[in-house]
């Protein structure tokens, strides 16, 4: 594991672009797997200026992205995929086409769990995996649990989660109930991981991942057996 303590939220957004225009910069056909919340938004206000800069060319990636809410579409301001369009994509050159994130209006959320992994697998898994994590240990959607889940799946979100995912919604009723969610396998098959995390109100739950017990309890603990795992925090440590 390797882990970097930024001076602030600046410092850890332009420090987590960086990782990521390189993996661009050495590999222009990389597979990223990409993350929504609030943690990720200054590092895509970053990548976005180093494109404009004409320090990265975003032409050649596939993205995927980690999950979705269930039973809200793309033009929906509170979905992922409005999400991504609206911090990074619609402001890059990146080829949408290319861009992927799970469909959470899919009538069969199993089939489009098992042909999300599919695609994944069909691209050559994921380069370099972008993390954030919620203050219950959730990775992706991956919510605490009695084990491990392996595939893309549908996922009822904790409590927790949608309390902390609200200040996104006009109430805590409009928050979606369910989400579907890349699971461990994808997340763990990445070449590298990068996982990021501000703030004090993370401070216990990150100790718990890198330092507790590896437990389904505490989802994002699993990364602790990631050979190629990069922590990037303020104020957590
Ligand atoms: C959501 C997303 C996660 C994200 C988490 C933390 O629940 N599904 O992928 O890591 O929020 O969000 P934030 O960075 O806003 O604390």
């Amino acid at each position: 594991m390797r882990l970097i303590n930024t001076k602030d939220y600046n410092d850890l957004s332009r420090k987590v672009a960086n990782v990521i225009a390189s993996q661009v910069v050495l590999k222009p056909n990389s597979v990223l797997g990409l993350a929504t919340g609030s943690s990720p938004i200054g590092a895509y206000e970053q990548l976005v200026n180093d494109y404009k800069n004409g320090n990265v060319d975003f032409s050649g990636i596939t993205t995927v992205n980690l999950d979705e809410y269930c039973g809200l579409d793309g033009t929906n301001d509170q979905s992922y995929r409005y999400f991504m369009n609206d911090n990074l994509f619609n402001h890059v050159n990146v080829d949408v086409n290319k861009t992927f994130v799970p469909n959470g209006l899919a009538a069969d959320l199993d089939s489009e769990g098992a042909n999300y992994d599919e695609l994944i697998a069909s691209l050559g898994g994921i380069d370099l995996q972008l993390l954030g994590i919620g203050h219950n240990g959730h990775i992706g959607f991956n919510e605490p649990a009695d084990f491990f889940e392996k595939a893309t799946h549908r996922v009822e979100l904790d409590t927790k989660t949608r309390e902390a995912n609200a200040r996104f919604f006009e109430s805590l009723e409009a928050v979606p109930t369910s989400a579907i969610t890349m699971g461990m396998q994808s997340i763990m098959l990445a070449k590298a991981v990068m996982i990021i995390a501000s703030g004090k109100e993370k401070s216990e739950i990150m100790k718990k991942a890198l330092y507790g017990p590896i437990t389904p309890r505490v989802p994002a603990s699993i990364l602790q057996l990631h050979p190629n795992l990069i922590v990037v925090t303020c104020d957590i440590f």
